[in-house]
């Protein structure tokens, strides 16, 4: 178990939840939460001690090869999602709203939470957005759903935001700070903080009681989330400002794949120790 919630989790060997990691704020413990995509990844994620995987709907990039989030759809990530929580037994899976899932009413966005909780076997959502969704944030709480917000930079409205840019600053700020400050009055249990000035992002988590996971945030958030392929070195430099690469899987998978082409291409591949009599 690598550090980071490891006191959480219980003997019992249950699944954490939101209510682990209040706990965890309330202790002055900072958490990693990682996106996953597929079971051997979660897995290994699950094993290693992570807390809470997202199943970000960021796999329209580094999944289908969109160019932004704007295209996925809750069908193409219920399949990711299942086979997340199929495959971990700790952590807390967040399921990703989609954009066009549940920005047009409350309903819609129950009906495709609900989608997600029993067909992906989801235990929380997420979604972007501050005041314009208290209102989908407040029905999915009451009617059981865990939702973790997500303000700043938001990518599913990148065409409104004009790119992918630093927000809050300013007045834009004050703005911020209230949009989080409804979320969690809506009942979300945790709220994302992306791309924000690092001393904004400080005072939305001493204000709010429930965590803020920061995501080019800065050090003060309760957590810190990346997505998996940039934290280990998978997506292509040059990478934003605020990821750091712990390894550098594209050179090793370069370097198999181009080991396996020459043994083929030499018939040193496969040898007597590959072979079936
Ligand atoms: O979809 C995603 O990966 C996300 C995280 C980066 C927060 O929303």
């Amino acid at each position: 178990m690598s550090e980071g919630l490891g006191s959480l989790y219980g003997v019992e060997g249950r699944r954490l939840t939101g209510r682990d990691l209040a706990t965890a704020k309330k202790r002055g413990e900072p958490w990693a939460m990682l996106t996953a995509y597929d079971a051997l990844t979660a897995r290994i994620f699950d094993d290693v001690g992570v807390p809470v995987l997202l199943v970000g709907d960021s796999a329209a990039n580094v999944v289908f090869g969109y160019d932004s989030t704007l295209p996925v759809t809750v069908d193409e990530l219920l399949p990711l999602l299942r086979a997340v929580t199929g495959a971990t037994s700790r952590c807390l899976v967040v399921g990703d709203m989609p954009f066009g899932s549940y920005q047009g009413s409350p309903q819609k966005a129950l009906d495709n939470a609900a989608r997600f909780m029993k067909e992906g076997r989801a235990q929380a959502v997420k979604l972007e957005g501050g005041r314009a969704v208290l209102p989908q944030v407040e029905t999915l709480v009451t009617a059981g759903v865990p939702v973790m917000g997500h303000v700043g930079l938001t990518p599913q409205s990148v065409n409104v935001l004009g790119g992918y840019t630093v927000q809050g600053r300013g007045e834009a700020g004050e703005r911020l700070i209230q949009d989080a400050r409804d979320l969690e009055a809506a009942g979300a249990f945790a709220v994302v903080l992306e791309v924000v000035p690092a001393e904004l992002a400080k005072r939305v988590t001493a204000e709010l009681t429930i965590p803020t996971i920061g995501i080019g945030a800065g050090p003060d958030c309760d957590a810190q989330v990346l997505v998996w392929q940039d934290m280990a070195g998978l997506t292509p430099d040059p990478a934003p400002r605020f990821v750091k690469r712990y390894s550098n899987l594209r050179q090793v998978l370069s370097e198999a794949a181009q080991q396996f082409i020459s043994d083929v291409s030499s018939r040193n591949y496969p040898g007597e120790d590959h072979a079936y009599s």
